[in-house]
């Protein structure tokens, strides 16, 4: 058979472009394994055997939240829903260097601490460079032990003999099942390794938690097929460079999949962001900046849109734009040519959300338009003033989802001034608020012509 490694589709000719995702070179050569060869199953009739297993009736299901785990760790524990669940495999993704396994090893300790035996293996680094990064972490936890190996069998013999009540493996690309030819990180071991891994964790009720490296392109290297086969993916995300990272969940069958953890990278390990408004926020009015609200999961926060519109000395301007889709961008601008009379086609444009966030709500697009035109007509914004709002094809301006949460995260920040579309539905009187229903509304708000 042939995999892709994009997708995970399955084909039985090669072909140079995955027939289902139109990946180019992605397809892989693997032996498929197909159903049991048990000859007792063979033909087995299934009106003789009656199941041992009933059907339960749903409402006489136990099931009560202080079954979840919690690490202590509040923006882990909420991005998987509140806590962890026995029995639940969630993959851990992220591009090498993000912080993964310093996580990893801080939640450890963390629920080693609470008395759990946590069993955290590694097919990456040796005990020694471990025992260095946990003596960065301050991990102490007597309840905490270490095996370094890739081979899935002694994994599996390990966690049989012990028992442990929670099970990180670093990485599952480097862990191998040496009855399988191929080599480990190739498709077919991720599969089986996978699959195994999540059959111990449904079997002895132990949550595993599955570190996976990332691609470039932001999805888990090998086939997407692994992602289908555990209950949760986290992603880790942000720049390498930068010291914020993101933890996200993409995936969820525990909980929702739109909660948000944000951590910063110190030298003593990450720790918790609690106020993230105050990371994204620099409160100073300047040229080409203005400030929006995102809503993340649950949580609102600020974060400012920083604007740089430029004569451009030679040929195509450039549209440049770091945490917001480009696609987007030219889209704004095109809504600020047409209805606005400001000609952006002999400008470079550049667009940056501060502190290396990565947005899609679109209830910043208000604020991104108002930072492209304070640049261009080099006029700071009033001061306090904030931009809630989704700009349509036509200049509309659409209301944002939950404005009254947003609102009251602004007005925690000293923002007093709140424009927003003239169809939001809010309950807020302490705040100045202006409600406008199109674009060219904008300009006598903002700088008073
Ligand atoms: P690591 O967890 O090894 O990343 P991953 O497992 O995702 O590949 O850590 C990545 C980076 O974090 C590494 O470059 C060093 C840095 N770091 C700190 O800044 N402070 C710390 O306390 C630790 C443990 C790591
Ligand atoms: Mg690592």
């Amino acid at each position: 058979m042939f995999f892709c490694t994009e997708c995970g589709s399955e084909t039985t000719k090669w072909s140079g472009k995955c027939p289902v995702c139109g990946a180019w070179n992605s397809l892989k050569e693997t032996t498929s394994v197909t159903g049991r060869k048990n000859k007792k199953n063979k033909g087995r009739d299934i009106f003789e055997n009656e199941p041992n297993k009933k059907p339960l009736k749903l409402k006489d299901i136990n099931y009560t939240e202080q079954q979840r785990t919690k690490s202590g760790i509040s923006e882990f524990d909420g991005t998987l829903g509140g806590g962890i669940i026995p029995g639940m495999v969630v993959l851990i993704g992220g591009e090498p260097g993000i912080g993964k396994s310093t996580l990893m090893l801080q939640v450890s300790d963390q629920l080693a601490h609470q008395g759990k035996s946590v069993l955290y293996i590694s097919g990456e680094e040796s005990e020694e460079q471990i025992k260095l990064r946990s003596q960065r972490l301050g991990c102490n936890s007597d309840n905490l032990f270490l095996y370094c190996t890739t081979d899935f069998e002694e994994i599996a013999q390990t966690i049989f003999n012990t028992e442990p009540g929670i099970v990180i493996i670093d990485s599952i690309q480097s862990m191998y099942l040496s009855t399988m030819e191929s080599a480990p990180g190739s498709v077919s071991q991720l599969r089986e390794c996978t699959g195994f891994f999540t059959r111990i964790a449904k079997q002895k009720n132990i949550p595993i938690f599955l570190i996976g490296h990332v691609t470039k392109g932001g999805i888990v290297a090998g086939p997407k097929i692994i992602e289908h086969m555990v209950d949760t993916v986290l992603y880790f995300e942000g720049e390498t460079q930068n010291q914020f990272k993101i933890l996200r969940a993409t995936k969820n069958r525990f909980g929702s999949t739109n909660e948000i953890g944000i951590f910063e990278m110190r030298s003593t390990g990450l720790s918790e962001v609690k106020d993230p408004s105050q990371l994204f926020l620099t409160r100073e009015n300047n040229i080409g900046s203005s400030v929006g609200c995102l809503l993340e999961g649950s949580r609102a926060f600020l974060v400012e849109v920083q604007a740089l519109v430029s004569p451009a000395s030679y040929g195509n301007p450039q549209r440049v734009s770091l945490g917001f889709n480009h696609r987007k961008l030219a889209l704004l601008l095109a809504v600020i040519e047409k209805n606005l009379s400001v000609n952006l086609r002999n400008n470079d444009v550049f667009l940056n959300l501060t502190g290396g966030i990565k947005v899609t709500d679109p209830g910043l697009d208000l604020s991104i338009i108002a930072a492209i035109i304070s640049s261009f007509k080099e006029l700071t914004l009033p001061a306090n003033t904030l931009l809630l709002g989704e700009v349509g094809l036509n200049g509309e301006i659409r209301p944002v989802s939950q404005t009254d949460k947003r609102i009251k995260e602004a007005k925690k920040r000293g923002y007093e001034n709140i424009i927003i579309s003239s169809k939001s539905k809010t309950s807020s009187k302490e705040v100045n608020i202006k409600k406008i229903k199109h674009v060219r509304q904008l300009f006598p708000i903002l700088f008073n012509k």
